[in-house]
């Protein structure tokens, strides 16, 4: 079936409201599921019906609002209402700041995140093909209290909606309620919307007493049932901000799933809405994909793994690995236990082992990385492998300088490279060595002074404890006793420790 086209279409999003129970100096609005901003994901909604134009009434920090609006949006009107008088007063603002005369207007909420687009292209055209002056999206809830109650007649007709403070002992009993969702005939609208009192139990301009003012008209008037009621919900606390975020996360692993990726825990996978996975990837549980990650097809990343705005190749492992702005290549691995900072790039087929931290480092094709090591501010040469236990000392205390290591070098364990350092194509260092400067290519650099051993020092300066006596009695079973070899018995255990 065509989607239906929705040609005149102005749409008003109401996000001037405070959200005093999220207890923030953030506004609601702009508290985040998902990786997404609550007004981002009905922006995103809204945009998927092709509206002519979009409003959004600004009130509250609107300093905060207006700049992620049109950051999100830069087509987005802004209209501001200086003061909350009321949903009615607040749809008045935004249609005079945008100059509808025309057409429908949809009114949407800038804290519903879990309202789909589809949900809005249906309720709109419902609205028009049925001719109506009003049209509201309901929903049937087991806990109405605080909502607005849709009252209909004996055919079931829609006569009025009664806000809970409003409403009579009898009305308190309807458990249909208004989403907040409404649809309007634009001259209606406008004709109605200066005739709106503020005589009720808030003191506020009603959108909703549109309904009773149509149905006086003789105007036509109906409500939408939404069945997945949560599309129309708002966060207004912190717990309803975890329950909406745990619910979008629910549909955003089950659309991976569908699309063939392989979540082995649903529960304990957190997937942002702008990551995007390959087929036949594989998710281990207690992974959070977050921001812009992409994963390549075939990859498996975790268990217990974070990633941040990453690239992640096809074919690559990712075990137990916190990630920020990083790319791994084509059947790379890492990790466990690996922390890529910003600026990390690995080579396809590459390495980066357990307890290995990486931070602005290129690191080549093949090229490994693979035990306990820090490389900051460098590029590793395809191929190379650094020695475990490597630290690359990029920062004097004043300025950071930049490491090279070049093809197929091979470094020796637990090297410290006093940067700017250059290793050259094909060069080696030895075990312990501190590089400074430049190793030609081809060439060993070692500076590890030569292995003293001083006999019997444990027996002599450590007596009486159980490292000497464990010396004294290994020396039994050998030949002789304790022994000085020469005068550097004086040694202190710090230098040789
Ligand atoms: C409103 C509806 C109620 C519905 C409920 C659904 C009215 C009169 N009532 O009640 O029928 O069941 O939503 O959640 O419309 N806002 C503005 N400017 C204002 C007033 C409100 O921008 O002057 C915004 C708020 O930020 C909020 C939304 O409009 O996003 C709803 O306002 P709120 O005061 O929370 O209305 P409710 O009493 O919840
Ligand atoms: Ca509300």
């Amino acid at each position: 079936m065509a989607e239906p086209v929705l040609k005149d279409l102005t749409v008003v999003v109401l996000a001037a409201g405070g959200g005093t129970r999220m207890r923030s100096k953030t506004p609601k609005v702009l508290h985040e599921i998902g990786g997404r901003s609550l007004v981002g994901h009905v922006l995103a909604a809204v945009a998927e019906t092709s509206p002519r134009s979009v409003v959004a009434v600004v009130g509250h920090q609107r300093e905060l609002v207006a700049p992620h609006v049109s950051a999100l949006l830069p087509d987005c009107l802004l209209a501001v209402q200086e003061e909350q008088k009321g949903t009615g007063h607040a749809v008045r603002v935004a249609v005079e700041a945008a100059g509808t005369t025309s057409g429908t207007v949809l009114v949407a909420y800038g804290d519903t995140p879990l309202l789909t687009g589809q949900s809005l292209r249906d309720f709109v055209a419902e609205h028009e093909a049925a001719q109506r002056a009003v049209s509201l999206l309901s929903g049937d809830v087991a806990e109405p209290a605080g909502y607005g109650r849709v009252v209909r007649d004996a055919d079931g007709e829609v006569l009025a909606i009664v806000e809970h403070k409003d409403a009579t002992a009898e009305q308190l009993e309807i458990t249909e309620i208004n989403s907040g969702i409404m649809a309007f005939e634009a001259g209606f609208l406008l004709d109605a919307l200066p005739r709106l009192g503020n005589d009720n139990a808030k003191g506020e301009y009603y959108l909703t007493d549109l309904v009773g003012l149509a149905r006086e008209a003789g105007l036509m008037v109906g409500a939408h049932v939404l069945a997945d009621v949560v599309q129309t919900e708002g966060a207004n606390d912190r717990a309803q901000l975890a329950a909406l975020g745990r619910l979008l996360n629910d549909r955003v692993v089950d659309h991976w799933m569908r699309e063939g990726v392989t979540v082995v825990d649903p529960a304990t996978t957190w997937i942002d809405v702008h990551v995007d996975l390959g087929r036949d990837v594989t998710i281990l549980p207690g992974t959070q994909l977050l921001g812009a990650t992409t994963i390549g097809e075939d990859a498996v990343v975790g268990p217990d793994t974070t990633l941040k705005d990453c690239e992640v190749g096809a074919g690559a492992r990712v075990v137990r690995t916190h990630a920020e702005l990083a790319v791994v290549g084509d059947d790379a691995q890492v990790g466990p236990f690996s922390y890529l900072r910003p600026g990390t790039r690995l080579g396809a087929g590459g390495k980066i082992g357990g307890f290995v931290e990486t931070k602005n480092a290129v690191i080549g094709d093949g090229a490994k990385v693979p035990h306990l090591s820090y490389v900051g501010d460098a590029e590793i040469g395809e191929g190379a492998n650094i020695g475990a236990g490597t630290i690359v000392a990029n920062y004097d205390g004043v300025a950071k300088h930049r490491t090279v290591v070049g093809r197929h070098a091979r470094t020796g364990s637990n090297n410290t490279f006093v940067a700017p350092v250059v290793i050259g194509d094909g060069a080696s260092t030895g075990g312990g060595t501190v590089v400074r400067g430049e190793v030609p290519a081809g060439a060993l650099a070692v500076s590890a002074g030569p292995m003293r051993v001083i006999e019997g020092w444990a027996q002599e300066r450590r007596a009486g404890t159980a490292q000497a006596e464990a010396a004294e009695a290994a020396g039994r079973e050998t030949a002789g006793g304790p022994e000085v070899t020469d005068d550097s018995s004086q040694a202190s255990a710090g230098e040789l420790g």
